[in-house]
């Protein structure tokens, strides 16, 4: 899979998309991401990619040219399946949309600042909005960070026991069941019995009755359907 991601601070996705699981896919040759800074396409020598809103009101709105351009020529080596543009006002990401999106070959992120992006991208080229949560970051790339972690760990062969997807909270809408290591005891804090019994079937029964309950508890709205 590649993944393309369009920003103004390209530093702040580094880090994030170059460790763990995410190094693994890439070394596996299965995730290819390459973040771009967007003021290569910026419409003068001074790397302008904002302006002041029509109609007055605070804040800058990122312009069409630069980002237009940016799509229209990354589009040609990779033609997109997805151009997803992340904002609070759309979707709300959950493990489906990260399931649906793993399978895909090619995909854009455009991470947007200040107000927003020029809403003829949004209307002309961006195929769908993602929003992390109910909550106004200061700009995409971190929203841009957790949907790629989240994708690229579903990748088929990026995971190295590919059932342990299968059994993360909301794979099957339940929450995942608590779990256990060494040592059995800490501070007279024991292990659930059933845990150390080895009997295989009896704990799968625990894990999902765990999981049941935690679901209930926390999370009745996954229930639902
Ligand atoms: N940009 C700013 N806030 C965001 C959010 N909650 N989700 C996705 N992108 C954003």
């Amino acid at each position: 899979m590649n993944v393309h991601i369009l920003s103004v601070v390209p530093e702040l996705l580094e880090s994030p998309l170059s460790h763990s699981i995410l190094k693994r896919a890439h070394d596996k040759g299965l995730l290819n991401i390459t973040v771009h800074q967007l003021r290569k396409w910026a419409v003068n020598e001074h790397g302008m990619v904002d302006d002041y809103q029509f109609g007055g009101g605070a804040g800058m709105v990122m312009m069409c040219e630069p980002i237009v351009k940016a799509i229209e020529e990354l589009n040609q080596q990779y033609p997109f399946n997805e151009i997803i543009f992340l904002t609070p006002d759309g979707e709300v990401f959950n493990q489906g949309m990260a399931n649906t999106l793993s399978l895909k070959e090619n995909i854009l992120l455009i991470c947007g600042h200040y107000k927003g992006i020029d809403q003829r991208i949004r209307d002309h080229f961006v195929t769908k909005e993602i929003s992390i949560g109910d909550f106004v970051l200061s700009g995409g790339e971190l929203a841009a960070a957790v949907v790629v972690d989240a994708i690229g760990r579903l990748i088929p062969g990026v995971l190295n026991d590919e059932t342990s997807a299968l059994f993360d909270s909301f794979q099957d809408k339940l929450l995942a069941p608590p779990v256990f290591t060494r040592p059995e005891d800490f501070r007279g804090w024991k292990v659930p019995e059933i845990l150390m019994s080895g009997d295989h079937k009896k704990i799968e029964e625990w894990r999902y009755e765990q999981a049941l309950k935690r679901t209930e508890e926390r999370r009745p709205d996954l229930l639902k359907d």
